[in-house]
């Protein structure tokens, strides 16, 4: 049986180089902020269960948090030692799991990479795993001392001497060992440094006296551990990412017609043929099927679009769209919508909350909010769904076959049965059968010669005023 893992991401820190009231780990990246990177890779590698360590701002992180990271706190940064402490003191993680502890301000470590750490923890039975890289600048981070490789210990650029200053291969700061080995090491180290914090990486030296086995896991992309300090950083993170994927996309059979104005983060799922025209910004765990047309600017976030399908300037979040459904221009796609194939969601149309049928169309001006459309679906021009009486909101059940005139409200809680028709123009506030005609439009009166009898047209100095 593969053995229990908690990853502890450590994001309490301020990020004061980054000269913001917001904490460092909620500023965006790819449209996110740099934390939920961190969330989605531990995810995406299987390890289900995560603790966030929060302190600065934690009000402001706490909320950004996936539902399933737990968040501990701590009260004063008194560094990732006593980060790693209060984890293991406030989460009950029992003495066997493997713990595996990254930063919130690394968000480029790819799924494989936190799969790999793990594989090789688990396989040479070591007491300890890091990933390290070798910088050409090595600045600022703490050094891996070597020994028979294997790591001796790692000494913080603070503290290092000049000859361990030369050192390029530095330490990421992710880490791999058991909960048993943290809850034995933690309590020696001291504060007795440079920044007068406990530092995590002292248990290295502390279990190399023991014997232990402390193995360096090295990676060579080094874009991937990246740590965000300052915006700057940030963009050039963000810019090297768009740069790589740009070409990787041209390569697989994507079409990027204005690639300087294209921008999607790294978990977009990409199918093939698919042409990107003008500002294209695709944001989260966005699925495009193959065939799909999208031109800007337009912006999708945690959505799935099907096969075949053409968006035109519209933006869709939290939204699943079938195959050869056509959107836009100027449509708004909010969180909980989901269509069949062959929908049409024409301009200004605005759509929450919403079930779409095989089939239906929608295509202009419309607002559908709370709703279950069956298939073929005719929604009239400027039909409004009134879901809101002021204090809660309310469902509206379209049957099959239905066909709404231009006009319509639909005043729910309502049920229109299938193939029932409403005549344009109509307020409709109670439920209609099927195959029915709901009308509600006041009977046309025609006064013949009326204008001419009682109107004059004004004069042109008039009119004018
Ligand atoms: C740390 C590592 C260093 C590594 C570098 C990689 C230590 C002592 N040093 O140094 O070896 O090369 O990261 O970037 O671990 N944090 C808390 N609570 C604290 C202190 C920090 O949650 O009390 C969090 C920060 O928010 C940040 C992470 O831990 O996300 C790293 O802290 P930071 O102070 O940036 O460590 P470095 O000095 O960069
Ligand atoms: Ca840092």
């Amino acid at each position: 049986m593969e053995q229990f893992c908690t990853a502890i991401i450590l994001a309490a820190g301020q990020g004061t180089r980054m000269n913001s009231r917001l904490p460092k780990v909620c500023h965006r990246c790819f449209g996110e902020p740099l934390i939920t990177h961190v969330e989605r890779g531990l995810d995406h590698a299987g390890i289900e269960n995560a603790i966030a360590v929060v302190g600065h701002g934690q009000e402001i992180v706490k909320p950004l948090l996936s539902p399933e990271t737990q968040p501990v706190e701590q009260p004063v940064q008194r560094g990732t030692g006593d980060a790693v402490r209060i984890a293991l003191e406030t989460a009950e993680i029992p003495d066997e799991s493997i713990v595996l502890i990254t930063y919130g301000d690394i968000p480029g470590i790819r799924p494989a990479t936190y799969q790999k750490i793990l594989a090789r923890f688990r396989k040479e039975q070591a007491d300890m795993v890091l990933l390290t890289a070798t910088l050409p600048d090595p600045a600022g981070y703490g050094r891996i001392v070597r020994e028979n490789n294997r790591v001796a210990k790692i000494i913080e650029h603070r503290e290092a001497s000049a000859s361990q200053r030369e050192i390029k291969e530095i330490n990421t700061g992710v880490i791999c060992c058991t909960a048993a080995v943290l809850r034995k090491y933690l309590p020696l180290i001291s504060a007795d440094n440079q920044a007068e914090e406990y530092y995590l990486t002292d248990i290295i030296e502390l279990l190399n006296r023991d014997s232990g086995i402390v193995l360096p896991e090295k990676i060579s992309d080094t874009w991937e551990i990246t740590g965000i300090n300052r915006r700057a950083q940030l963009i050039e993170f963000e810019q090297s990412w768009y740069k790589q994927l740009r070409k990787q996309l041209l390569n697989q059979g994507v079409t990027l017609h204005d690639p300087a104005l294209f921008k999607a983060g790294p978990w977009v799922n990409w199918g093939q043929d698919i042409v990107l025209e003008n500002s294209v910004t695709l944001v989260g765990e966005t699925t495009i099927g193959s065939g799909t047309r999208i031109t800007g600017p337009s912006r999708i976030e945690n959505s799935t679009i099907g096969e075949q399908s053409t968006i035109i300037s519209s933006q869709i979040t939290d939204a699943r769209l079938g195959n050869r459904v056509r959107v836009g221009p100027y449509c708004h796609i909010r969180p909980g919508t989901s269509t069949g194939n062959d929908v049409r969601l024409g301009n200004f149309v605005e759509i929450k909350m919403s079930r779409i049928g095989n089939n239906t169309n929608v295509s202009h001006l419309s607002y559908i909010g709370d709703a279950i459309l069956g298939e073929n679906v005719n929604i009239g021009a400027g039909t409004i769904t009134c879901n809101y009486d002021g204090y809660k909101k309310h469902r509206t059940t379209i049957g099959d076959n239905v066909f709404v005139g231009s006009n319509c409200e639909l005043v729910a809680p309502l049920n229109i049965q299938s193939g029932a028709m409403l005549g344009a123009g109509s307020t409709i506030t109670s439920d209609i059968p099927a195959d029915s005609l709901g009308l509600t439009r006041p009977r046309q009166e025609i006064k013949q010669n009326w204008v001419k009898e009682h109107w004059k047209p004004r004069k042109q100095e008039e009119t004018d005023q």
